[in-house]
């Protein structure tokens, strides 16, 4: 949706199709089903104004097309490895609709050499006369700030194989000012999936560094203050907390190492990366049993169920980990999200109890949470939350609040790694 949305920003003409029917029906009336700041009215505007619009079939779609993108998901299957069946089955159905020069954009997340099955895919499906190129243009886009992401990213990567695809991607591209790598389309693939592992490493470093300034009593926001300033490391993503979710790092993290294993390649420094970022709900468990002694019979209040703020995704997200711990220690969850909470509903059913608000949760609660760094979080209003609260506990899985402000506020407080 970000990608079709952006791309008739840029100024191009776009036809969607999607597999589910509901998708395409919503999209007719400009609507998206899941929160992404921005994009319903950018949807909403791109269809008023004819950009975006809507195809009954992939043939009508390719058709009507010069390139066709393949933003289909790519699940982890039970090894980790990633599930490429969407990708096959988009990539036959592109070639038979194919009629004359097309390219075909691989925009999923996908492990190096897919690039080459499409393509042999492609050929083994189209028609003989038919030429084609396929392009590997990974997506970097955060869900929250996808919009932003896309229109201003830090750099654009094209996996190509011809200097006409080339081309015509630079010219699809036009209007977006960032710096154009360009490669093969095996490395293209490969940036996608090492940066995130990358990123996903520089998370469990701080992770794992939190863990080490809790037993010496150092302070891990300032150790990351103090890397951070230094260019070569930079400050952004060293913060420690609860630990990483989504539907990208694990999802990545998994298919990488997959990968690895494939190939005979042990790449334990990611398996070790997982393992730290995997502990951190127990982690925070351990300092609310240090906090409460006994959790079973506890009520405890979960601020956040998103897997990070400006989402309503709770794929992989933390607070589900969590609170599956707490319901298998005996305690009670009563949770709130400011927008996460029917997503997080379907996959917890009612073994919780959703509350409204940040208030309603803290009521009568022992303890209360923060996993999610909701900017409204870091405003409550600690006098009343201190009233509501049967004990006076707050676990800072987000580390969004200053430790002095709270302890001389009368809270027992425990932050992540300080
Ligand atoms: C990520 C990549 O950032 C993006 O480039 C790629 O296209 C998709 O995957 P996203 O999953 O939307 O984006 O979220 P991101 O903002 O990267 O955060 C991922 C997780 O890491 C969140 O759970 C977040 O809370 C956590 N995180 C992030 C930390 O725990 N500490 C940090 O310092 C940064």
């Amino acid at each position: 949706m970000v990608t079709a949305a952006c791309l008739a920003k840029l100024g191009h003409d776009v036809q969607c199709f999607d597999s589910d029917p509901e998708v395409i029906e919503l999209l007719k009336v400009g609507k998206v089903r899941f929160h992404e700041p921005g994009l319903a009215d950018l949807v909403s505007q791109m269809v008023t104004e004819g950009r975006l619009q809507t195809a009954e079939s992939i043939e009508e779609a390719v058709g009507s097309s010069e390139l066709s993108f393949i933003c289909v998901s790519t699940p982890p299957k039970a090894n980790g490895a990633a599930d490429l069946s969407y990708i096959e089955a988009a990539t036959r159905a592109i070639a038979q609709s194919m009629d004359g020069y097309h390219i075909i954009v691989e925009k999923s997340t996908v492990p190096a050499k897919t690039g080459e099955r499409v393509r042999e895919t492609l050929r083994m499906h189209a028609k003989p006369s038919v030429e084609f190129d396929v392009v590997s243009f990974p997506e970097f886009s955060r869900e929250g700030h996808a919009i932003d992401d896309f229109l201003h990213p830090d750099r654009l990567v094209l996996g190509v194989e011809s200097e006409r695809a080339e081309q015509a991607m630079r010219t699809l591209v036009q209007g977006i000012d960032a710096p154009i790598v360009v490669t093969d389309m095996a490395s293209a693939e490969l940036i996608k999936h090492a940066s995130n592992c990358f990123l996903a490493l520089k998370i469990s470093y701080a992770n794992a560094l939190a863990n080490v300034c809790e037993t010496i009593g150092a302070n891990v926001e300032e150790v990351a203050e103090g890397m951070g300033l230094d260019n070569r490391i930079g400050r952004d993503f060293l913060n420690a907390g609860v630990g990483y979710g989504g539907s990208c790092f694990p999802k990545d993290m998994a298919a990488f190492i997959a990968m690895a294993d494939e190939l005979g390649y042990d790449f334990k420094l990611l398996k070790a990366a997982r393992e730290v970022n995997d502990e951190r709900p127990r982690r925070l468990i351990e300092k609310l049993r240090q906090a409460l002694w006994v959790l079973s019979g506890k009520t405890v209040a979960v601020l956040g169920l998103a897997f990070k703020p400006d989402t309503d995704d709770v794929r992989e997200a933390p607070a589900l980990a969590l609170i599956e711990l707490l319901l298998e220690e005996g305690a009670s969850v009563r949770a709130y999200d400011p927008v996460a909470t029917s997503t997080a509903q379907k996959l917890l059913g009612e073994r919780v109890v959703y509350c409204e608000d940040s208030y309603q949760a803290a009521s009568g609660a022992d303890a209360l949470v923060v996993v999610t760094e909701w900017d409204e979080f870091r405003h409550l209003d600690l006098d009343r939350i201190k009233g509501l609260l049967a004990v006076p506990v707050i676990i800072d899985g987000r580390n969004i609040f200053d430790r002095t402000t709270l302890t001389e506020a009368g809270f027992i407080y425990h932050g992540m790694g300080k």
